[in-house]
């Protein structure tokens, strides 16, 4: 017989978001007239918009012909996409040659994984998105599971709460070879300023860290005078790769894309190029990323297609807004919403799981218990402002009724 991986039996049973399909499926076996409204999962529900389907679908005609026909692509991705997520995404701030275009930047995070490999250390927000963690114990990076604590000894877990206006207390964090840093932040909503993200910028340069900074949710940033992207500061080339993602912007959960951003100044101690390394990851590990997505994403970088994201993003934060307001009418401490499509909800007196129970039980409302995102996250619950109008309306109905 062959040995299990000993790293797996650290992990949880299974990976938060299927656990929480789990108990729901449960709660809907046993109450199947219930007609159940997610704020749970982060993931889109509006109909891609139409010049961005143009793209997709013009693809799809092209590969049903003998000229338009395209097998493999480039590991990397297009060129003309990697140069106009540059020039879009970055303003011109990096080089095309210096993105990957992928199959979303969660696979990303795995693959960063591989990249740096076992011996790594780690530092996360915490609360955070629980792939950093989950993927570096399976790597084995993490030490041993601390049930009291409900953290693994391994792992830095940066606290960002609304003590600390969920920016971390760099000075108490412990130098780590990786820094995750997602920005506007899953799950609490949170987005930095620029004087704190170059406070964690300097932090890397100072401790030779290498910062990987999940801008997933940086097309929600509403205030202009907010960075989108780490390389909006001076020094962020030589210690940060940026992740990203379209799933969110413009609904491509289903279709999948992403990119990875890895600057030619950025090396390892050795000298050796960082941005050459993951070329040879993704050559080895990724076949490139769907021909027909990558023309969709061509779509959304034009014009046009800016309009429509723009547009589709505006609907997910009025859906937050609707949210927010609400809960804070009913007294809730809530958080988010504004530069995110996550609120994050303080739940007074009961455990996120109770809360999480609750919500469901009384409400038929799924959400996600914020210990789930790590120890910091207890005694919250965190709500997606992506589902449909009707149905935000219909929850936050629920929950006033919930509360009275
Ligand atoms: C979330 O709910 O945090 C996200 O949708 C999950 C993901 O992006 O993988």
């Amino acid at each position: 017989m062959v040995k299990r991986n000993p790293n797996m039996a650290k992990l949880q049973s299974s990976y938060l978001f299927p656990e929480i399909a789990r108990r729901k499926n449960e709660f809907l076996a046993k109450n199947p007239g219930a007609k159940i409204i997610s704020l749970g999962i982060g993931d889109t529900t509006q109909p891609i918009t139409p010049h961005i389907m143009k793209g997709l679908s013009g693809e799809v005609s092209r590969l049903g012909t003998k000229k338009g026909y395209t097998g493999y692509g480039a590991e990397q991705g297009l060129k003309e996409l990697r140069d106009k997520i540059a020039e879009k995404m970055y303003d011109g701030l990096i080089e095309g040659d210096e993105v990957f275009v992928s199959d979303g930047a969660k696979p990303d995070t795995a693959r960063l994984q591989v990249l740096f490999g076992s011996n790594a250390t780690i530092a996360v927000q915490d609360p955070s998105y629980p792939v950093y963690v989950d993927s570096s114990v399976i790597l084995g990076q993490t030490g041993s599971y601390n049930q009291e604590k409900s953290q693994f000894d391994g792992i830095e877990y940066m606290e960002c709460t609304p003590e600390n206006n969920f920016f971390p207390d760099l000075r108490k964090a412990r130098r780590t070879d990786i820094i995750f840093f997602c920005n506007p932040n899953n799950p609490t909503g949170a987005a930095v300023n620029a004087k704190q993200l170059r406070e964690l910028v300097n932090f890397a340069r100072k401790n030779n860290s290498i910062i990987v900074y999940d801008s997933a949710y940086s097309q929600f940033i509403s205030d202009k005078n907010l960075p989108r992207s780490i390389y909006e500061i001076d020094g962020a080339k030589e210690v940060a790769i940026e992740i990203s993602s379209f799933s969110k912007p413009i609904g491509f959960t289903g279709v999948r894309l992403g990119w990875t951003v890895i600057p030619n100044e950025l090396k390892f101690e050795d000298g050796t190029s960082v941005n050459k390394d993951w070329n040879r990851i993704m050559t080895t590990l990724f076949n490139g990323a769907s021909n027909i997505a990558q023309q969709g994403a061509l779509s959304a970088l034009d014009e046009k297609g800016m309009k429509e994201m723009k547009q589709t993003i505006s609907y997910y934060l009025e859906n937050a807004g609707i949210i927010r307001a609400s809960m804070e009418k009913l007294g809730y401490e809530v958080y988010g919403g504004v530069h995110a499509p996550y609120l994050w909800v303080r739940i007074p007196g009961k455990t996120s799981w109770q809360a999480f129970e609750e919500f469901l039980g009384k409400a038929h409302l799924v959400t996600i218990p914020g210990i789930g995102f790590g120890p910091s996250g207890e005694g919250f619950l965190r709500l997606s402002a992506l589902g449909h109008r009707e149905e935000v309306k219909e929850a936050v109905k629920r929950i006033e009724r919930l509360m009275k």
